[in-house]
């Protein structure tokens, strides 16, 4: 039987290459950039596979220009990229990559909260330069971490990996969940956690960790009002995605010390960030590093193999994003 043709948007590690490779003809973007629009589609063209990046945009023109295609896997956890019921409607199952990235990227948000509350950015800085004159008693004074209260913005899979990450720190944690009824038991029964609305995980919480996926309701979710609301020594970690904060204000609000600061590794325009952020003190930027450690990233391409050789040979993916069409 001919062998199944699937094509790769940007090499990934290569345990998930050679899974495919031995039940399918695998091409992959030789260059270590993402492709154009015009690109992608042109690639996909024939193929019955595809497996892609967050900044792939899955929709009616994808599939308009593949055809063929018996499955898409994202090499990702988030999924805003991907027209899902547009997926379903065309009968194309779709999958994406939980679980295996929740503690990097869990890991990450602490990295960017503790880099950002004790200014470590910044004294870097000043040592690469040759700038520092020695140790002074009001030198980068920055923000407690032990005792304060975290805000957990979507108590999700990685917003809980997060809140349970703050024991050590006797933290008193916060969450939100869009789903009314719906409470996190792990974590009230192992942190005393408790759940509350926006409006309070904005005026109670010193730290703000953002875990909740893209979606039209948590578009600018935090924005010019929000952060009025924010103690003015609060600050704001996103690891989730960019546009879940109005970028601009969140300049402005930084910039008249609305808030403390912020620590970011997504952005609303990546790979651009807002004008005026770069200069401001008060910010740590990573370049959406959440899920880059060696395991995270080398488990994210067995699992989209995974999937894609599931969906290619008719059967339901291990994670499938739209697992009824399969019913
Ligand atoms: C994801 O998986 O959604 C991250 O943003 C990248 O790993």
């Amino acid at each position: 039987m001919a062998k199944s043709k699937v094509y790769v948007t940007r090499m990934i590690p290569e345990a998930g290459i050679e899974l495919l490779g031995e039940m399918c003809d695998v091409e992959i973007n030789p260059e270590d950039r993402p492709l154009a629009r015009a690109e992608l589609l042109e690639n996909v063209r024939g193929r019955q596979g595809v497996i892609g990046l967050l900044g792939d945009r899955i929709d009616s023109e994808f599939f308009d220009a593949a055809q063929e295609i018996k499955g898409y896997a994202n090499y990702a956890v988030g999924f805003d990229n991907i027209d899902v019921g547009e997926a379903t409607r065309r009968k194309v199952p779709v999958s994406n990559t939980p679980d295996v990235l929740t503690d990097a990227t869990a890991e990450m948000a602490w990295s960017l909260l503790f880099a950002v509350a004790r200014r470590v950015v910044e004294s870097d800085q000043v040592m690469r330069a040759g700038d520092w004159s020695g140790w002074g008693p009001l030198q980068f004074i920055g923000g407690d971490v032990t005792g304060k209260t975290l805000g957990i913005l979507g108590a999700g899979r990685i917003g809980t990996a997060m809140a349970l990450m703050s024991k050590g720190f006797k933290m008193k944690v916060l969450y939100t969940d869009s789903s009314p009824q719906k409470t996190n038991l792990v974590l009230e029964e192992e942190l005393g956690a408790r759940k509350v609305g926006l409006e309070e995980l904005f005026e109670e919480s010193d730290f703000i960790s953002i875990h909740v996926p893209l979606r039209p309701e948590t578009r600018h979710l935090f924005n010019a009002a929000s952060f009025k609301k924010m103690k003015k020594t609060a600050y704001l970690i996103n690891t989730a995605r960019g546009p879940v904060i109005n970028e601009a204000d969140l300049v402005e609000a930084l910039r008249d010390k609305e808030i403390a600061g912020a620590a970011l590794d997504v952005y609303e325009f990546e790979p651009r960030m807002a004008e005026g952020l770069s200069i401001l003190d008060n910010v740590v930027t990573a370049a959406h590093t959440g899920s880059a450690t060696e395991s995270a990233r080398k488990n994210m391409a067995i699992l989209a193999a995974q999937n894609l050789l599931a969906m290619l040979s008719g059967k339901r993916p291990p994670t499938c994003l739209n697992p009824e069409i399969y019913e």
